[in-house]
């Protein structure tokens, strides 16, 4: 068979089952009954994305059925061939929809704790929150890629230094078939948080992965559904994703290759195929896939050279250490733990020095399989002639980064709440303190070059070190940065900063960051932006010279409007750095919180993109957020970061935080007390927090607001919001 013969006969095979399940869901279940993803916005994302139309119900599977087969002509060329993947990857969908009609949770994994050690171990369909939660990894290059593992490799240990590599690069992996035993035989730690995600055992589950490709364009691109040649042109040119095959493909794989190619996706196989010259390679050297695929995609992958016994990478940020995996423990309330960035002069300190005082983990000391626990100062002096005081603390945030990159660490917290945990397994491979004093430096060194020449570390372990130093060294510093950042505000700086970081990904968005807004991700802070644009000059982040106000109150400078309608090519002239209902500024996807208004309540609803429930607007966090994002300006949604729940500039045209209504409690928990604090310091009401409903008080709108009634919200008594 040549290579079309065997995409149709795949893409065949996806008809002849989708058109089976769906005849028999009709029959079974009613044509009202509603087909769903969980967690997302956009009904079946891929068919929604190439034909604009939202599948509900049972009735539309069997349109969408039909817009699948306008894809199929079969004929002797590429374009066909193509077109027949592009039927497959709908088929495929309509197939996934339909397990999710028979049994909310298909994909077992969803509901265990432990994808390691649960029998069921794959996880299916991402929903919506998930997607975005990869934004600002994936514009910061954080994220290089994403990889589609597909089959089963010659041997567990072949796929585990595939996935290990992968892993090592801070790729993202997704896995169909049973590579994911494979991975699991082999120990490779798994999970969303993880970056390596097992979807499904049937190939049909690989839409996922093209799902949150797709859904990629819809939140932070902003394509229009139904335009699938931009959606097209937004993967190929945005979406770093390929696709390897092991074990020898089939037809159904090649057919779904066909949809990936399509995509703009490369994809590699082990048995022999006619290749499509940079497309579909023939590759049968395990231990070239990773290099091959890389270059196929044009990823380039930065590496610095660390000295340490196991792997550093931001795959492994969100790996947490649990108790009974634990070697060793430092802060977290049990001893005390701080951690301090701090500017010397270049004479005072040695390049490379790496220093522990006092006993280390392996200390004859302790007692043999009890859980290390010891006082912990870590003292990062950094030394430049463009390092400024103000960068220490954008320095100093990068340190739970940088630990949480290592394999097998925990790092919580920040400046005297620090907490480490270390596991048995990185114990066992030869990790010592200084190793943590090797990664710091080498970050260091390695993010901010332009502004650390020198970099050396101490590791205090004894604890009149740690007290001392603290007295000495830290508590000095922490409280002066503390004074200086309360003087920091949008009124007494003279400019802004751009940030263009998610233009990769939103090609029309622009945030600008002030001292009291930070970036709607909650990463990059006025200090963030304003080290960057020293660190690299012509980079993301530009300084936007204030001037005088056109309007104060919603905040409206020439010069912001100037650098938004330019930055954002005309696509958006003009925003309001204090208003949600007249020209707020744009949203990317990558948001940590939105904020919808109730209009009965005279208020608005926030919610946080950990939120799955619904909120009293009758809209979940995805609801909400697909409202918005993408570079497009929409009054009276607006995406924003948590830190802004405690600034004093959050929608202050319309009244502030005071219009807060509505939160979900681990929220409000979070954001309380700096929150409460602004309130207090504008309207003088103690502890507003506790006037503000959450999920555990009421959801429904009438009860909402009966409590808010009761506790005489000031919200009630403002102006009309609208
Ligand atoms: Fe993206 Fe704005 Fe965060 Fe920059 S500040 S990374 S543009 S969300
Ligand atoms: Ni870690
Ligand atoms: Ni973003």
């Amino acid at each position: 068979m040549n290579l079309l013969d065997i995409i149709y006969d795949g893409q065949a095979q996806y008809l002849q089952r989708a058109e089976e399940m769906v005849a028999k869901v009709v029959a079974e279940k009613g044509k009202e009954t509603p087909v769903k993803f969980p967690g997302t916005a956009y009904a079946l994302p891929c068919i929604y994305a190439i034909t604009g139309k939202k599948i509900t119900n049972v009735g539309e599977l069997e349109d969408a059925l039909a817009l699948a087969k306008e894809f199929i002509h079969p004929a002797k060329n590429l374009q066909a061939g193509l077109d027949a993947g592009t039927a497959s990857a709908m088929l495929a969908e309509i197939i996934e929809a339909v397990k999710f009609v028979y049994d909310p949770v298909p994909y077992k994994g969803r509901d265990a704790e432990d994808l390691n050690t649960a029998d069921v171990r794959t996880l299916g369909h991402l929903p919506d929150a998930e997607v975005r939660s990869f934004g600002v990894a994936l514009v910061t290059q954080d994220i290089p890629g994403v990889a589609v593992l597909i089959g089963e490799a010659p041997d567990a240990e072949t796929l585990a230094n595939v996935v290990k590599d992968y892993q090592q690069k801070g790729l993202l992996t997704f896995m169909v078939g049973k590579v994911i035993d494979q991975a699991i035989e082999q120990n490779i730690k798994m999970g969303v948080d993880l970056r390596v995600i097992p979807l499904g055992y049937e190939i049909e589950s690989v839409i996922h992965v093209v799902s949150v490709a797709i859904r990629a364009s819809l939140i932070f691109g902003a394509t229009a559904p139904g335009d699938f040649l931009a959606h097209r042109t937004y993967t190929k040119d945005r979406v770093k994703a390929f696709v390897n095959v092991f074990g020898g493909w089939d037809n159904k794989i090649i057919a779904a290759g066909a949809a990936a190619i399509e995509l703009g996706f490369p994809a590699t196989v082990d048995k022999y195929i006619n290749e499509v010259p940079t497309l579909l390679l023939y590759q049968p050297d395990y231990e070239k896939v990773v290099a091959t695929s890389l270059e196929a995609r044009g990823i380039k992958i930065k590496v610095t050279e660390i000295n340490c016994p196991v792997s550093v990478s931001s795959a492994f940020e969100g790996e947490r250490v649990r108790k009974d995996t634990m070697f060793a423990e430092f802060g977290g309330n049990r001893t005390p733990a701080w951690e301090l960035v701090t500017s010397v002069d270049l004479a005072d300190i040695e390049d490379h020095k790496i220093t522990v005082v006092g006993p280390d983990i392996d200390d004859a000391m302790f007692e043999e399989g009890k859980t290390v626990r010891l006082p912990l100062g870590v003292l990062v002096e950094v030394a430049g002639k463009d390092m400024q005081a103000d960068f220490e603390t954008v320095l100093e945030r990068r340190i739970h980064y940088f630990l949480n990159y290592i394999e097998g660490a925990m790092h919580v917290g920040q400046r005297n709440s620090s907490w480490i945990r270390l596991t048995k397994e990185a114990f066992g491979k030869g990790f010592r303190l200084n190793h943590i004093g090797e990664v710091l430096y080498a970050k260091m060194r390695d993010d901010f070059d332009k502004v650390v020449d020198k970099c050396q570390v101490t590791i205090y372990t004894k604890q009149e070190d740690v007290d001392r130093l603290y007295a000495e060294r830290a508590k000095p510093v922490y409280d002066k940065r503390d004074t200086r950042m309360a003087a920091l505000t949008d009124d007494s700086v003279e400019e802004f900063y751009t940030c263009l970081l998610c233009q990769s990904f939103a090609p029309s968005h622009v945030c600008i960051v002030t001292p009291e807004r930070l970036g709607l991700c909650g990463a990059v802070s006025w200090l963030d932006a304003k080290a960057t644009k020293q660190l690299d000059p012509t980079g993301p982040n530009q300084p936007v010279v204030k001037g005088t106000a056109i309007d104060e109150r919603l905040g409206i400078w020439e010069s912001v409007n100037e650098a938004v309608a330019t930055n954002s090519q005309g696509a958006v002239e003009s925003v309001t750095l204090y208003s949600i209902l007249e020209d707020p500024m744009t949203s990317c996807g990558c948001f940590e919180c939105i904020c919808g208004i109730m209009p009965e309540a005279n208020g608005v609803v926030i919610v946080n993109r950990e939120h799955a429930e619904t909120t009293p607007v009758g809209m979940t966090f995805g609801e909400l957020a697909s409202m918005t994002g993408g570079g497009v300006q929409t009054p009276g949604f607006m995406g924003h970061g948590r830190q802004l729940l405690g600034s004093k500039k959050f929608m202050s045209a319309e009244g502030g935080l005071e219009r807060i209504v509505w939160m979900p409690k681990a929220l409000k928990d979070d954001v309380a007390e700096r929150m409460n604090k602004a309130v207090k310091e504008m309207t003088g009401i103690e502890n507003f927090a506790d006037m503000v409903c959450d999920e555990t008080i009421a959801v429904e709108s009438e009860a909402v607001l009966a409590f808010l009634e009761e506790k005489g919200h000031p919200a009630l008594a403002m102006d009309p919001i609208m």
